[in-house]
């Protein structure tokens, strides 16, 4: 059975600058992501991406973790705010929180993360860094399903973006960020037409006539 949607109605989890929530809300004004950014959410007040989606007449809520039991009462709370908005497709975009059952149940292979790596190398924080100091020739950025493990699902998309010899990680981490904002409007695009199934922890596209 391949998954299709109901609605492209999504939501953007974020938790800093926002610069991936800038290029989904870019790519739904100039119509290469046909898709509605329902509401996005932060669980920092002081996320930058918040004002960036007020700017784009979007609702955006800050939802401090402290108002909250634990991890699973919060990500029920979210789970719940999502679904009243008719959100389909979960992305974070910088959300630095790991999800927990609560959400991952209430979309299962309906939650997508960016990380500015080629997984399964270099999860977790500082990728860029840890990028440059194994001494990688080619790194670059992966958009994924999430589970609950760390920067581990099934993996959508890819690309390859080379490291330079007088890289720093600031100059690496700049031209990865080029090519995120890139690739995860196109991969939310590849997402929302649906015709995908997980095999094992293969996205595969069923053949098309
Ligand atoms: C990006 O590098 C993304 O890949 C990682 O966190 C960073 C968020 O940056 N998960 P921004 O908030 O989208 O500018």
């Amino acid at each position: 059975m391949t998954t299709t949607f109901r609605s492209r109605s999504i939501g953007v989890l974020i938790s800093g600058r926002g610069s991936n929530l800038q290029s989904i809300i870019d790519a739904v004004a100039d119509g290469r992501l046909d898709a509605r950014i329902a509401v996005v959410v932060s669980n920092r007040a002081d996320a930058a991406g918040l004002q960036r989606a007020r700017d784009a007449g979007i609702e955006a809520l800050h939802l401090p973790a402290r108002d909250y039991a634990d991890r699973n009462a919060y990500d029920r709370a979210l789970a719940d705010l999502l679904t009243a908005r008719g959100v389909e497709l979960v992305c974070l975009a910088g959300f630095m929180r790991l999800v927990g059952d609560p959400l991952l149940g209430a979309f299962p292979n309906r939650i997508l993360n960016i990380h500015p790596s080629l997984l399964p190398a270099f999860p977790g924080l500082d990728a860029q860094r840890q990028a440059l100091e194994h001494g990688v020739r080619v790194t670059g950025a992966t958009v994924h399903f999430v589970n609950t493990d760390l920067d581990d699902g099934p993996i959508v998309v890819q690309t390859a973006v080379p490291v330079l010899d007088g890289d720093s990680v600031e100059t690496l981490a700049a031209r990865v960020l080029v090519e995120e904002h890139r690739l995860y409007p196109e991969a939310i695009s590849l997402v929302l037409e649906g015709g995908w199934s997980i095999v094992g922890r293969r996205f595969v596209r069923a053949a098309r006539s």
